[in-house]
């Protein structure tokens, strides 16, 4: 389902052509294209590695589920504008899927529900996880994979730069250590340019979703993911070579 554009409007866009396997699950865009192409998506395609180990998904944190996730894209009116009625007309027609459902879901012949599908697709954005990357071997073996700069840069960002009071390890996100079972956002109130002067992002975060002012501009402080598979090191590099 997660690579079926029947799952949008017109059959025209499936979940991978926004998350990319290839570019780990994003799109390698600043924004994508809305479905009516005339404009571009609120904001950035998030990578989907190890999404389902934070506590909320989306930047504004609206969905505390993966389930809830899907039949949120689903239906939005930029991304896939499906209908879960036409999803579920659409399914059960499909011999292929009936089969499929039948043997996750006992019983759903002929009854696939909503749940099912949400639960399905969850199920596949769980399965994606990433915990052998070059950061994840060295701290597990302790065997001196990463280099001399790479550990400066690491030692900056746990110490002296205090990236890691917001980007916990060992996902370098908001999820807070030791249970995990919270997620935090911030008002970092990021500029909607690089542009001297830029005023904050009009996006007001958090704020769309609960109308509370400490909320405005609020983000959920994401996995970093990128970070910790290939320009975490080179921010690591970076900062600590910076800070040279
Ligand atoms: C048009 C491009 C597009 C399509 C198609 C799309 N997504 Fe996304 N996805 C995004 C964007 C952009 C966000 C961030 C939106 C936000 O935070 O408000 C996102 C967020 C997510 C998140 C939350 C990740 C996080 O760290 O918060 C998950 C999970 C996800 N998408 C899964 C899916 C699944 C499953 C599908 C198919 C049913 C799908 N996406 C289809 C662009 C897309
Ligand atoms: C006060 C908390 C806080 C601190 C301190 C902080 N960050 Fe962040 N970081 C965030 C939040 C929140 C976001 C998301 C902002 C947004 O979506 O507009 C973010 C985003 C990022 C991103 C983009 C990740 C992505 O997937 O889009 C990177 C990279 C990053 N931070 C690295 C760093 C580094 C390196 C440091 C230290 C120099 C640092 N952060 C310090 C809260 C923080």
């Amino acid at each position: 389902m997660f690579f079926d554009p029947s799952l949008s409007k017109r059959k025209s866009r499936s979940c991978a052509s926004c998350h990319k396997p290839s570019l780990a699950f994003t799109d390698g865009l600043a924004k994508n294209k809305n479905l009516s192409d005339d404009g571009l998506i609120l904001r950035n395609t998030p990578t989907l590695l190890n999404a389902a180990f934070q506590n909320s998904q989306f930047y504004d944190m609206r969905s505390e589920n993966l389930e809830g996730q899907s039949i949120d894209v689903i239906r939005h009116k930029d991304e896939m504008h499906g209908s879960v009625d036409d999803l579920i007309e659409y399914l059960r027609n499909d011999s292929t899927y009936q089969d499929l459902f039948d043997k996750a879901f006992p019983g759903s012949r002929g009854n696939i529900k909503a749940m099912h599908i949400q639960n399905a697709i969850a199920a596949y954005v769980r399965s994606l996880k990433s915990l052998d990357s070059k950061f994840d071997r060295h701290m597990k073996t302790d065997s001196s994979i990463l280099s001399t700069d790479e550990i400066a840069g690491f030692n900056l960002f746990m110490g002296k730069a205090k990236c890691a009071t917001c980007h916990f390890i060992p996902l370098f996100n908001g999820t807070i250590p030791p249970s995990f079972s919270k997620t935090e956002s911030e008002v970092l109130g990021v500029p909607a340019s690089k542009a001297k002067g830029a005023k904050v992002d009009p996006d007001e975060g958090r704020y769309t979703i609960h109308k509370m002012e400490p909320l405005r501009y609020a983000f959920k402080t994401p996995r970093c993911e990128m970070l910790r598979l290939q320009h975490h090191i080179c921010t690591m590099v970076f900062i600590s070579r910076w800070k040279k």
